[in-house]
């Protein structure tokens, strides 16, 4: 009985985990949230469509990151990038992974 308590406990757990990290930004939110941003992903990144230019860092056409990836990306700032998890909200930076995503699936 025991057993089957901590089950539901980790299933409820993992479910949770899960929502939170479920595609749920608007692209278009997205685009304006990038356009606002002081250090713009542009410094660093080339996007064709959304104009950046950047060349220090992974070409993002060529990259053509995923959802988590791109919502990874600016939770943690991975090595020489910064983390956007201080200046940006959870939504926005949901609404940057839903932007950037579509814009390299095409
Ligand atoms: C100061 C420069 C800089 C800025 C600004 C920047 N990045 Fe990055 N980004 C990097 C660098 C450098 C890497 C490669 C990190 C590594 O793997 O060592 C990277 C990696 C990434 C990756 C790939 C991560 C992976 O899984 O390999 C994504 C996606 C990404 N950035 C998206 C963004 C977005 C979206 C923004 C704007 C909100 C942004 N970056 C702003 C420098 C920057």
């Amino acid at each position: 009985m025991k057993l089957v308590g901590l089950g539901i406990v980790t299933l409820l757990f993992l479910g949770a985990c899960q929502a939170a990290d479920t595609p749920r930004g608007d692209p278009e939110a997205g685009r304006m949230v990038v356009d606002n941003l002081d250090k713009s992903c542009g410094l660093c990144h080339t996007l064709a469509s959304a104009g950046f230019e950047g060349t220090a860092a992974p070409n993002l056409d060529d990259l053509r990151p995923g959802y988590e990836r791109v919502l990874n990306a600016v939770r943690r700032g991975p090595g020489m990038m910064p983390s956007y998890s201080d200046a940006l909200t959870e939504d926005e930076m949901h609404d940057i992974a839903a932007f950037i995503s579509r814009e390299v699936s095409g």
